[in-house]
């Protein structure tokens, strides 16, 4: 069944929950209370693993939130029909989640001090669990092909728009108190370092027993046994679990399994072409 995208402002996002008002409320009427904490992503770059986390952190490490509050209960996508009415309701301090890249994210947030946690991935591997995710979730159009999938991603046609826009926008803020970014590569390597940085930049201060257990439960294994964060009670109709699992390989460094050399030296062109200027060294450049 072809997909019907909503548009907003030239950027395709997924119908299922997102309308052209929702966006809109979000980008102009949305109002950012100083003490909101946001965790921001293009998609696939570990959005659902930082949910975890942040509500980990906001529970002093203790799971019990985590195992009984859907994880989009906890920390609403506050750009879709449903989540805007979450987070108009919600007391502070408000946990908040998004895709909205930068120069569509609510205007009010300028002047407020709100945290941002800006999680990014290496690209190649948030193009493959992209292309597995679009298979698996009926509000995107099923990919032709890897091939063109690689396309789209590099000419910025896919949902939720441009990933170097997304994150040329985002990293714009590096220099400012309230900005925050990590890497998926950083929480796979080091994570309870990760978390203590974390930790830090919300001021909450967490023992060692707690982080522990923030830990131990976004682990990969701990959070594909929690439904509340698994995907696996999202309704047929959006998510079809016989095509996948949301919580997929959770690897650094897939891409090697899917690019062609050719594939493989054709993004490296492009990406030292759209990246040039950022100056910021990410773990992905080593490799
Ligand atoms: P893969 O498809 O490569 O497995 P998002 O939440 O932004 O949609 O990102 C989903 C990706 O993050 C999936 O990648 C998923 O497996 C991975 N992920 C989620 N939780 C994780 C965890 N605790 N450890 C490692 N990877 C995790």
């Amino acid at each position: 069944m072809p997909v019907h995208y909503v548009t907003y402002k030239g950027i395709k996002f997924p119908p299922a929950y997102n309308s052209v008002h929702s966006l809109s409320f979000a980008h102009n009427e949305f109002l950012v209370r100083d003490d909101d904490v946001f965790n921001i992503t293009y998609p696939k770059s570990g959005t659902v693993w930082m949910t975890e986390i942040l509500s980990l952190i906001r529970s002093r490490g203790q799971p019990s939130w985590s195992q009984t509050v859907l994880n989009s209960d906890r920390m609403p996508w506050f750009s879709t029909r449903l989540g805007l009415e979450a987070a108009l309701s919600y007391p502070s301090p408000r946990l908040l989640t998004c895709h909205l890249p930068r120069h569509i994210f609510p205007k009010s947030f300028s002047h407020s001090t709100a945290k941002v946690i800006y999680t990014l991935r290496d690209p190649r591997d948030v193009v493959v669990s992209y292309f597995y995710f679009c298979q698996m979730c009926n509000s995107y159009e099923d990919p032709v092909s890897f091939e063109q999938f690689l396309r789209d991603f590099l000419n910025g046609d896919l949902p939720h728009g441009s990933w170097f826009e997304h994150v040329r926008g985002w990293m714009q803020m590096k220099d400012r108190e309230n900005f925050f970014f990590i890497t998926y590569e950083e929480l796979k390597q080091d994570l309870r370092g990760s978390v203590r940085r974390l930790c830090h930049f919300l001021g909450q201060d967490l023992d060692d027993d707690a982080i522990s257990s923030v830990v131990q439960n976004a682990s990969f294994t701990a959070m594909r046994q929690n439904p509340m964060c698994s995907s696996i009670l999202l309704p047929a109709d959006i998510m079809d679990q016989t095509k996948g699992q949301f919580l997929r390989k959770g690897i650094c460094g897939d891409w090697k399994n899917h690019f062609t050399v050719t594939q493989s030296e054709t993004f490296n062109r492009i990406y030292q072409e759209r990246m040039q200027g950022l100056n910021v060294a990410f773990p992905w450049d080593r490799n």
